[in-house]
């Protein structure tokens, strides 16, 4: 099993080719389920960089769930990329690079967990590392919905209903991942926040600058900065 150890400003990620244990369908949604191999799973909301095949550049995910012996990603079809890694099956195998990035801080007092769409991905590992928080889901149908399955005590909403519209007035510390606009809003009403924020990637350790976004008036690459941020106001 060919494995590369590439150390990261003092941090380690491996990249090792996996063995593919299943795909399953959720309502639009595929999750992938990996061997684990020698690669650490990381803390919630860190990502793994996975070359879809047939594709010149790979894919960033979060990592969703990690069972014993397993790593798992919740993907949605939106591209050539994730396509391809939809069609992916058990007997397949694909290269895996990770952990890599910040991931959330978990060290809070009240948890609040906030996810919409796709980017719930990384909420079920970090539910349980957190010992199962209250979690508020937002979708754009009921199929996209089905998904919610993964956190089965969450509360969840469907559009023209946001998820922002069920944040209390305290919300306490929120930690949240999902589309810009969500996290935004999330922004507006839960200062402190910790935000996960999604960006292109082409290398997923700060070589090719392909990922800066500007967030709170500072320009950050993702891949390294984030893509948890906790200091934007
Ligand atoms: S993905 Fe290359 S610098 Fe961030």
């Amino acid at each position: 099993m060919p494995c590369d150890t590439v150390s990261l400003g003092g941090r380690e990620a491996r990249r090792e080719r996996l063995d593919v244990l299943g795909a399953e369908q959720i309502g639009p949604y595929t999750l992938l389920r990996l061997e684990r191999g020698e690669l650490e799973p990381g803390v919630p909301g860190q990502f793994f960089m996975l070359e879809a095949p047939g594709r010149p550049l790979p894919r960033p995910m979060s990592l969703c769930q990690a069972p014993p012996g397993g790593l798992t990603f919740l993907l949605e079809p939106v591209g050539p990329g994730t396509r391809s890694l939809c069609s992916l099956r058990p007997g397949d195998a694909i290269h895996v690079l990770g952990p890599l990035g910040n991931g959330f801080d978990l060290d809070v007092q009240s948890p609040l967990l906030v996810g919409g769409g796709v980017g719930i991905a990384p909420l079920p590992y970090l539910a349980e590392a957190l010992g199962d928080p209250p979690a508020l889901l937002g979708f754009r149908s009921d199929r996209h919905a089905e998904v919610a399955c993964l956190l089965p005590d969450a509360e969840v909403v469907v559009e023209p209903r946001l998820v922002t519209d069920l944040l209390p007035d305290d919300p306490g510390d929120v930690l949240a991942c999902g589309p810009e606009p969500m996290l935004e809003a999330v922004r507006r009403r839960a200062s402190g926040a910790q935000l996960a924020w999604e960006a292109p990637m082409a290398c997923g350790y700060g070589a090719c600058y392909g990922c800066v976004v500007e967030v709170g008036g500072r320009y950050r690459r993702l891949c390294i900065d984030g893509p948890v941020l906790r200091d934007v106001a």
